[in-house]
């Protein structure tokens, strides 16, 4: 699949989404309810935000990892609308750090309401989580704390961080991303109330394929376009965010093309996609990457070996290869 379908889950993921249809429905219910505003301005700053209207990934992963483990419950519902919830703030605070125009095919928060309105809906967001919270055991909202604190460090780093070597970049994406995803994996088991042999089996599921989720996504940046993704593309690179194929090139690649890479990111020279593009994959960084991100997703896989075969880790196994082969 590549993420261009209109449906937020593409053809591949339909048959491991159906296993979770009435759960995901009630996810989705209880993230607009949590959406509803009392100010005029708040609800037509909703009106313009798709909060569900993405693929439901980490929800999907909270709800396929509880089944797998046990008794769906009203809990599994909570916990999967919180990352969300989350999900969805952090996406609201990252446009306008990237300066995104459009998310999920529509034009974002602030691009149509601002800066501010975008900051302050992302917060509004994060408000509801800790009221949905309130009522949760304190493992849960440890985990939920830590992983939130996680996305925000790495996305913070990343902002101010230059010239990182490739395992600096794989800390980055692990906090920013993996560590929600592998939260996800690890509490949807734990509220099944499932062994610690399972509880690790799932965290490592969720963190590598959280990683390969991040290294697919950092490459559509530089493959696909907006069309295909529903959001912004090009801008990673032009933003100072380094990324896989850019990292592995700036190691690997002759000193005349490494210039001429450099020019094009210190502004001396026009910032070209195109270019771009053909320079990192004529040096094989955005194969490497690729491979990288299939690596991540068999590892995800290999990490639910020691669980018996059903049709919801299947489903599970679809998402880590979906995360891994995207681009
Ligand atoms: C986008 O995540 C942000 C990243 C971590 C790359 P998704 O691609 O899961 O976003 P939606 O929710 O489906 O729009
Ligand atoms: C942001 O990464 C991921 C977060 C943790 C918020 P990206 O900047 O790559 O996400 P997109 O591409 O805008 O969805
Ligand atoms: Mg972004
Ligand atoms: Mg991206």
């Amino acid at each position: 699949m590549d993420a261009s379908s209109k449906s937020p889950v593409s053809h591949d993921l339909t048959a491991s989404f159906s296993l979770i249809e009435k759960e995901l429905s009630a996810v989705r219910s209880l993230i607009v309810k949590q959406l509803c505003g009392k100010q005029i301005h708040t609800e037509q700053v909703l009106r313009d935000f798709s909060g569900v209207g993405g693929k439901m990934l980490r929800a999907a992963v909270v709800l396929l990892c509880g089944k797998t483990c046990g008794q769906l419950t009203r809990n599994h519902i909570n916990t999967a609308a919180i990352f969300e919830l989350i999900h969805n703030a952090t996406l609201l605070h990252d446009d306008v750090i990237d300066d995104g125009k459009v998310r999920r095919g529509r034009a974002t928060v602030n691009a149509v309401w601002g800066n501010k309105s975008a900051i302050l809906l992302g917060d509004l967001l994060l408000s509801r989580v800790f009221k949905i919270c309130a009522g949760f055991d304190k493992e849960v909202i440890r985990i939920i704390a830590a992983a939130t604190s996680d996305t925000c460090e790495g996305e913070l780093r990343q902002a101010h961080q230059k010239n990182v070597t490739e395992a600096e970049y794989l800390e980055i994406i692990t906090e920013k991303t993996a560590v929600m995803f592998s939260a996800c994996a690890y509490l949807g088991a734990f509220l099944s109330k499932a062994s610690k042999e399972k509880l690790t089996a799932m965290k490592n599921f969720g963190l590598n394929t959280g990683i390969a989720f991040q290294i697919s996504d950092d490459l559509l940046d530089i493959t696909a376009s907006e069309k295909q993704t529903g959001k912004t593309v090009g801008r990673d690179i032009d933003n100072d965010k380094l990324t896989l194929p850019v990292v592995h090139f700036t190691q690997t690649a002759a000193a005349k093309e490494k210039a001429q890479l450099l020019k094009m990111l210190e502004g001396k020279s026009r910032f070209n996609r195109r270019t771009v593009f053909n320079l990192l994959s004529q040096n094989g960084s955005i194969e490497y990457s690729r491979k990288m991100a299939r690596n991540y997703a068999d590892k995800a896989v290999e990490s639910l070996g020691i669980i018996r075969r059903s049709k919801s880790v299947n489903a599970l196994v679809s998402i880590a290869l979906f995360s891994g082969s995207r681009s």
